[in-house]
This record gives C-alpha cells, structure tokens and sequence, in this order.
C-alpha cells in the first residue's frame, strides 16, 4: 500500500535534515501508529503520503503510484483513495455538518438518497446527527474534528492518514475518535495514525508502533 524507499526531507531553512533515508513499508490493511517527538518529521511524512508535501530524495509510491511521477491530472483520483485528518483541514464554515460531509461524496460523484442515507449514517457514527443541519461554524472545535472525520470516512476510502485525531478531544470523545479509526481499520482500510501522545498506542491492539527521531524510522512494535 505504501512504500517509501531513501526518503530524505530537508527544508531550506534548517540546517539538519528533516527525514533521512527513510524507508517505510505499509502492507494494505495495517494499523500503523507514527510516533516520535515534537519537530521530529511526523507531519511532514503523512503529507508526502497525499502528494501534499514532495520528498528532497528518495520515492514516495501509495497504492502502486508513484507520487514523483504523478501528473497533476492524477492528483484529484489519488486524493479520493486517501481520507484525510488533519488539523489544519477547514470546513467550509457556511455550510451545514451534513453538506461538508456530503460535499467529499459529489466530488466523487456520489447523488441521490445513497449518499444521503451514507452521510447520515457517518454523521451519526461521529455523534453529531442531532447537529446535522448545524453550520460547521457554530461547533466547538472538538465537534469540528469530528466532521473532519466524517469527511475522511465517508467514502470508504482504502488509506486513512490521521494526523493527532484526538489532539484537541476530551478522553471520552478521543476514545470514540480512535474506535471510529478502528472500525474503518476493520473493515479493511489501511490506517497510518501521527501522535506523540504514548497513552494512543496501547489503545488499539495489534497496531504496529514505528518511531521517527533525528530523521531517522526505527521500528518500536513490530
Ligand atoms: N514548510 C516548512 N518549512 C520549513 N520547515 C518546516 C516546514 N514544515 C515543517 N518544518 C520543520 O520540519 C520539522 C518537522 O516538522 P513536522 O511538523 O513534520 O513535525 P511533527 O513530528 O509533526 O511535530 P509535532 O509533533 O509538533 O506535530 C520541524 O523542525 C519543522 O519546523
Ligand atoms: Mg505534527
């Protein structure tokens, strides 16, 4: 599913590299955590993962592809294989939870009473179907998150990359974001989670553990 070979990330203005030399092996339908210190590269390897963010040296390939060698006329069917959690991903704040949700369906040509029987069905699953028709705006921002999530999932996409999903959540609602990421898992998704928060990686059994620290990926749980 994934495969990064020598991968070396150095921004112009650092004077150590970012990444070096990584390599990264994700069999489809791993639960992968990503963990490592604050600054440690996190972030940026996730967004290689979405052609986001280029690597300095080596190949970035998901599902088969080549990130290097993408034409920008590919991005849009690469993006629609990936769901996204990011913390800097907006919604679009004018429009109801059940119209940014559904808004990643018609993209990908979703219509009619399937995909809106789909976005309910999500939007419940994150908790929200009483603020269905809520403008995103007026949500505090754990509920925000938690459309986010919706709009990853609702296309059943085969990769899930989940930066710090639980970052701004109270227990109980971080406990019911990492079960949602688990249920994807289990029904087949290959799902990479970014933390550097220990007490995530024991909640999800069996997940591999990899670590990323001074550039370098060192393998923590096999
Ligand atoms: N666009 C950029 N330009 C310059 N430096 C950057 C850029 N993006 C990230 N960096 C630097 O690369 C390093 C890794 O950042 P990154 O955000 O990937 O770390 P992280 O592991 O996700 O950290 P955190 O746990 O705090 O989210 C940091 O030193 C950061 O300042
Ligand atoms: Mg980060």
């Amino acid at each position: 599913m994934i495969l990064l070979t020598k991968v070396g990330k150095r921004y112009h203005d650092r004077p150590q590299p970012t990444l070096s030399e990584v390599d990264l092996r994700v069999p489809a339908g791993q639960f992968l955590f990503l963990t490592g210190p604050s600054g440690a590269g996190k972030t940026t390897l996730l967004r290689m993962l979405f052609a986001a963010e280029s690597p300095t040296n080596g190949s970035v390939r998901v599902g088969g592809a080549d990130l290097g060698r993408l034409k920008p006329s590919q991005l849009p069917l690469l993006r629609r294989k990936v769901g996204v959690i990011f913390q800097d991903f907006k919604l679009v704040g004018a429009k109801s939870v059940f119209e940014n949700v559904a808004l990643a369906l018609r993209v990908a040509g979703g219509r009619g009473p399937d995909l809106v029987s789909r976005v309910e069905e999500v939007v419940a699953q994150v908790g929200l179907n009483g603020a269905a028709q809520a403008r995103a705006d007026t949500l505090s921002g754990g509920e925000q998150q938690r459309v986010a999530i919706a709009r990853a999932l609702v296309g059943r996409p085969p990769l899930l990359l989940a930066d710090e999903p639980t970052g701004n959540l109270d227990p109980g609602t971080a406990l019911e974001v990492m079960r949602l990421l688990v249920q994807a898992h289990a029904q087949g998704a290959t799902v990479l989670v970014a933390t550097h928060d220990p007490k995530l990686l024991g909640l999800v059994r069996g997940a591999r553990v990899v670590r990323l620290a001074e550039g370098h990926l060192h393998e923590e749980r096999p």
